[in-house]
């Protein structure tokens, strides 16, 4: 993203003398929901992101412009609880962190935008907290490794602004890097990198544009449902502590003393976790038939059983099945809203997208946007020329 303006806001408004940082937002390949169960996920940060301009100003005032809202929110460091702004929970809760911590955090001046899309499943929340996290730690010398900035700003998440997320999204936006996906294993934090070569197919986005409101509730019920499920089979299978530990057999012999929903979920998510290994496997044979085929199997489950879709994401996925361009399509991130993934000819997305942007606005009288994505790498300083 060009910061050409940023710096110039920031610069009509401070005195201070800036650095800019910024993060990218993340596609994910497979594995949804998997991450807060110790599953493995698949993400690539994206050429989407947000880019902060920051300067000490040696005091203790917070001033925090968002180009994109047009408006400045200013605090200190004793009456932060106070700002009600949505955008400002997400760098407050990264402050919040820092100060829970023991770090004294002097007063800034910053500027931010960025072009990641609010509440399409493209993690725009997790890359505004890297970014300031990580410009934060550059600026005053925290001493926190590139981990440590994941976990804080997935914290920052959890306790500040209430979603009990995982931590796929401020991974991917840190750790990612150029033409690579990570599998993350997100019990112990090892990861792999695995090209993103995809021949002569690409992963394009469509955006159904419904925002996914309900996903901090609803994402903090499925997860307490998956912890339900836990405690059940942990019952007769000591050993199971997260649902990467249990297989499809246990859940059976568990079913009968289980709620049907939350036996949904964990099929879904036994499910899934597996079908992140197959996916890398079939990526590793360039075996791009297969992995398309595992796309339609994870939006069966998030459909059905683990029940994140919505009508709209039923449709954009479903438009796709009998197109021979088009291998595979699920939605992706959280649900409710956001996008659909899928993996389509390269010489055909020009006419894909017309016909599916036409069909969506037949089906429910409204736009969609298509997202074309190149990887990124992750959470940087952008040195100024
Ligand atoms: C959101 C959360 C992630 C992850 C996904 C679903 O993006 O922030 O931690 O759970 O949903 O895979």
């Amino acid at each position: 993203m060009d910061h050409s303006q940023l710096l110039s806001v920031f610069k009509s408004r401070f005195q201070s003398s800036p650095r800019i940082f910024r993060s990218p937002g993340r596609i994910n390949i497979i594995g949804e929901h998997t991450d807060y169960n110790d599953g493995f996920v698949l993400p690539a940060g994206v050429d989407r992101e947000i880019v902060m301009v920051i300067g000490s100003n040696n005091s203790d005032q917070f001033n925090v412009y968002s180009l994109d809202e047009g408006e400045e929110v200013s605090f200190t460091l004793n009456d932060y609880t106070s700002v009600s702004n949505g955008w400002a929970q997400y760098i407050i809760g990264i402050i919040d962190q820092l100060k829970k911590a023991g770090h004294t955090v002097p007063g800034i001046d910053c500027v931010f935008g960025g072009d990641i899309p609010i509440g399409a499943g493209m993690s725009s929340s997790a890359a505004l907290e890297c970014a300031t996290l990580y410009g934060l730690n550059e600026l005053f010398g925290f001493d926190l490794d590139k981990q440590a900035i994941a976990l804080m700003s997935q914290k920052a998440e959890n306790e500040y602004v209430g979603v009990n997320c995982g931590i796929m999204d401020q991974f991917a936006s840190v750790f990612s890097e150029e033409k690579k996906a990570i599998r993350l294993d997100c019990r112990d934090l090892s990861y792999e990198l695995f090209d993103l070569d995809l021949k002569d197919y690409q992963l394009v986005l469509v955006d159904s544009m419904v925002k996914h409101s309900l996903a901090s509730s609803e994402y903090n019920v499925r997860r307490a449902e998956c912890e339900e499920g836990v405690a059940l089979l942990n019952g007769k299978y000591p050993n199971v502590t997260s649902l990467r530990d249990a297989t499809i057999t246990q859940l059976e012999s568990v079913k009968e003393g289980m709620k049907p929903k939350v036996y949904k979920r964990c099929n879904y998510m036994i499910n899934e976790i597996s079908r992140v290994t197959k996916a890398t496997e079939a990526m590793n044979k360039h075996d791009l038939k297969e992995l398309g085929r595992l796309l339609y199997e994870t939006h069966e489950g998030l459909q059905h059983e683990f029940e994140v879709s919505c009508e709209e994401l039923d449709f954009l996925v479903n438009f796709t099945k009998n197109r021979e361009e088009v291998l595979g399509a699920r939605m992706m991130g959280g649900g409710f809203g956001g996008c659909s993934i899928n993996l389509i000819k390269t010489s055909m997305i020009e006419v894909f997208s017309a016909e599916i942007q036409n069909a969506y606005k037949k089906e429910f009288g409204k736009e969609s946007s298509i997202y074309m994505v190149n990887s990124a790498n992750g959470t940087s300083e952008i040195i100024q020329s």
